[in-house]
């Protein structure tokens, strides 16, 4: 107990100024040693800290999603008889959304539009980079032919005609690299499920629903 801790050792012996002088640096580093770790300490705890942050936000690689963000229509013309199938125009806005603090470069793909899952229009989503956390936007244009479409797919399409609305399901998947920091890369797909319905009097869209 007696010999326990220098500095009480001191006190209780009330030894001269010259013999506590150098327990009492002796003290005082001790002192400032366990103040510097406790700094230590606190440092790693914070750069801990900031590292899984860092890990769960910024390297943490998100799916970039794809939708059509406005679809208009440039011109219809309606069927008449069987030599002149149902046609159309549309242009669409696509924008890819990418969430990333990366780039995400996606290769060619092709959006489809169907009528009750039969395709009736295409269009080319060219290849592009959506900038770090950015969405970028493109515009296509889709056109419409029912001449792919059955006995039955037109006996419906008629059917709709006469209704007034025209309801289409537009579909892509877009398959491209998350890119981060020149180092990482990582394959990351979105799929794009859009229905479209458009009124065919005022030639316009009625109703745009993307998932
Ligand atoms: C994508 O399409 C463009 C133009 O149609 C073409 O030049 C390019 O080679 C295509 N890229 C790939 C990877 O197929
Ligand atoms: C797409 O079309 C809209 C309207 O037609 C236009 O305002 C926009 O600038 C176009 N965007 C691109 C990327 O060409
Ligand atoms: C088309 O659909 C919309 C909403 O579903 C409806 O309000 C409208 O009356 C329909 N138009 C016709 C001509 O049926
Ligand atoms: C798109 O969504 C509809 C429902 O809204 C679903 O019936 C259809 O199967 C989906 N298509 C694809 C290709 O996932």
């Amino acid at each position: 107990m007696d010999h326990a801790h220098p500095l009480t050792s001191a006190v209780r012996h009330d030894r001269s100024d010259e013999e506590a002088g150098p327990l009492r640096a002796k003290q005082l580093s001790r002192k400032k040693n366990i103040k510097c770790f406790a700094y230590i300490a606190v440092f790693a705890v914070f750069q801990t800290i900031i590292i899984l942050v860092f890990a769960l936000t910024v390297l943490k690689i998100k799916a970039p999603s794809v939708k059509l963000s406005s679809v208009s229509v440039e011109s219809i013309s309606l069927p008449n008889g069987a030599s002149s199938p149902f046609r159309m125009t549309v242009t669409a806005q696509v924008a890819v959304k990418n969430k990333n603090f990366g780039h995400f470069k996606f290769d060619n793909s092709t959006a489809t539009l169907t009528y009750r899952s039969v395709t009736v229009g295409e269009a080319v989503i060219p290849e592009a980079r959506a900038k770090a956390r950015k969405t970028r936007r493109m515009n296509v244009t889709m056109e419409v032919s029912s001449e792919s479409l059955s006995i039955d797919g037109s006996t419906y399409l008629n059917s709709d005609i006469r209704t007034g609305n025209l309801t289409l399901n537009s579909y892509a998947r877009l398959s491209g690299k998350v890119h981060l920091m020149k180092i990482m890369k990582k394959r990351k797909t979105a799929e794009m499920n859009c229905t479209i319905t458009v009124n065919l009097e005022k030639q316009t869209v009625q109703e745009l629903n993307c998932q």
